[in-house]
């Protein structure tokens, strides 16, 4: 299993790697990296020199990818084995990326796959999956023009017995993914983002407020506007108007926010 060391190094380097400059960090992790940096230092010291002949392998900084769809297949190869959340224990093997439109001006974020999706290998294709179709065409929008993800990439484990159960991840478990979601945000550059449920804004966010207090306002992540929404699951156990028109209002905000054209009919949506 790699070191607490290695997989820092890791995720800072990927997020060095995608274009992140800055890091808020508190007095316990400097003193730590501090010591870490210290004994590299000593470390250098003693280490041989390298020979001409042995030139050092390309950073990876060196081969960093260009284009949306290099970053993005790039991120889906370091997710597939990515160290921090490997290193916890409790998410499943099989990683369930993206789906979408690399180029979306929406980019819609879930939570984590469940069942379905750990078996088809892509974002909402169960029945909350389902829930989203409908509210996706009664907006006139299709999957393929919008960028679907989740915070977490691996299924939240439940143990042997887990069947077709699914759990929501845990605080641990959405920080170990973060990472990749804010690199896949970064990469893609949407008009707008739409946390679907409150795991989704707790990871974008920073944020463990209720989706009932979130929505309905504009947020920033990295400089792209968020929006939250309950998550269409949410739909499955109260299919109340009320609850649809909260979801319909947030996602008449999204398609303001895009520009699309709303007609009279589709603003009075459940009215
Ligand atoms: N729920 C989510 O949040 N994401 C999925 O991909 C499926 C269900």
């Amino acid at each position: 299993m790699p070191s607490l060391r290695e997989l820092t190094i890791e995720t800072l380097t990927h997020l060095k790697e995608n274009g992140q400059e800055q890091l808020a960090l508190d007095a316990e992790a400097r003193t730590i990296l501090r010591e870490w940096m210290l004994a590299a230092r000593r470390g250098a010291a003693q280490a041989p020199v390298p020979q001409a002949s042995n030139p050092p392998a390309p950073t990876k900084a060196n081969t960093a990818p260009r284009s949306v769809e290099e970053k993005l297949a790039y991120l889906q190869q370091r997710a597939q084995n990515w160290g921090p959340a490997r290193a916890l224990g409790t998410l499943r093997d099989t990683m369930v990326f993206a789906t979408g439109n690399p180029h979306a001006r929406l980019m819609l974020v879930g939570e984590a796959p469940g069942y379905d999706e750990e078996r088809l290998q892509e974002p909402f294709v169960g029945r909350a999956g389902q829930k989203l179709n409908q509210i996706l065409a009664a907006a006139k929008l299709c999957r393929e023009e919008l960028y679907i993800s989740n915070i977490c990439k691996f299924r939240p484990s439940m143990g042997p017995n887990q069947g077709s159960s699914n759990r929501p991840p845990t605080d641990a478990e959405i920080a170990a993914c973060l990472p990749l979601i804010m690199a896949e945000i970064r990469a893609i550059r949407p008009t707008c983002i739409l946390c679907l449920g409150g795991t989704a804004a707790k990871g974008l966010l920073g944020t463990g407020a209720s989706v009932a207090s979130l929505r309905g306002k504009w947020f920033n992540c990295q400089g792209t506007p968020v929006r939250v929404t309950y998550h269409p699951s949410y739909l499955l156990r109260n299919d109340s108007t009320t609850a649809k028109r909260a979801v319909w209002e947030d996602f008449l905000a999204i398609m303001e926010q895009l520009n699309l054209n709303i007609t009279p009919r589709q603003r009075a949506f459940f009215l």
